[in-house]
């Protein structure tokens, strides 16, 4: 059977955000591909990325990204962060040599997919709205849809602090999400990685008939394909359960309270959480 002849390949898939954020697109990763080895790195000591210049973004993601491959041979990088994917993808996708998966493409279709009246919305970071990423994206998947962009400031914080539920978001949802609901979409695209640990605030201010949409889930599926169609799964095709997947966790930050945290918001395959500092070792700009 071909399919146990497929090649393997244990290096890691490598990805990163700002900070907690791109936990979102790791637990789909983890349910989607059980068997792959991870490393993932939350910028935490120099979040929030979505206030900062897109060219001061873009080099966190060209430093992390080189480290990922030089220090950890990952054999893909996935881009866990809007305001990142929209400031530097293509850059990264043309400096190293293994493939580059951002959340902006994934995320649109499935939002385009979403919506019955053609009116949809997306949420971001201040540098992704302003940058245009997903007014291009969205476009380009079906130029005849009705887009309302608004930027959420305030709604990273409130993550990375472990709030996604009190008064005080529900009252800042309340204002940073009207526009939306003047503009009666029925379909809403969560473009910030942080926001789906929001998703019942989000959904309390926009009642049940707006599906909301993460690109988390797809994000994975792409990358599952792109495994799949370059043979480079770490588990060959009908191999069986995968075993002993190893997932590294990395903060620039505060790593107990980024232990504390993920747990809760990724679950317990957080157990360990090991420091980086930038400039790392061994990464250097690509
Ligand atoms: N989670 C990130 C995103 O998807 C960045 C949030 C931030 O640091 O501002 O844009």
């Amino acid at each position: 059977m071909t399919g146990t002849l497929a090649r393997v390949d244990p290096r890691p898939i490598g990805m990163f955000d700002s900070g907690f954020g791109g936990l979102t697109v790791a637990r789909a990763v983890i349910d989607l591909l059980p068997g792959e080895n991870l490393v993932y790195v939350g910028d935490t000591g120099r979040y929030p990325y979505g206030s900062k210049p897109l060219a001061e973004v873009r080099d966190h993601a060209r430093e992390i990204t080189s480290w990922l491959v030089a220090e950890h041979d990952v054999k893909l990088v996935i881009v866990a962060c809007n305001t990142a994917s929209a400031a530097a993808l293509g850059e990264l996708q043309a400096d190293v040599d293994v493939p580059v998966v951002g959340v902006i493409e994934p995320g649109a279709s499935s939002l385009v997919s979403a919506t019955r009246t053609g009116r949809i919305g997306v949420i971001g970071t201040v540098g992704t709205v302003g940058s245009g990423a997903y007014q291009e994206a969205v476009a380009a998947v079906d130029a005849t849809v009705e887009l309302t962009c608004a930027a959420c400031p305030g709604f990273v914080e409130f993550v990375e602090r472990g709030d996604t539920t009190s008064d005080q978001v529900h009252v800042l949802a309340e204002r940073l999400l009207a526009p939306l609901v003047d503009a009666k979409i029925d379909a809403l695209l969560l473009g910030c990685t942080h926001y789906p640990f929001l998703a019942r605030t989000i959904s309390d201010v926009l009642g049940p008939d707006v599906v909301l949409v993460s690109s988390a889930d797809e994000t994975a599926f792409s990358v599952r394909a792109m495994l799949d169609a370059s043979g480079s799964s770490r588990v060959a095709p009908l191999s069986g359960a995968p075993r002993g997947a190893t997932h590294r966790w990395f903060s620039s930050g505060d790593v107990d309270w980024f232990r504390e945290l993920g747990r809760r918001l990724l679950g317990p395959e957080i157990d360990t959480v090991e420091p980086v500092t930038w400039p790392a070792s061994g990464g250097g700009d690509v």
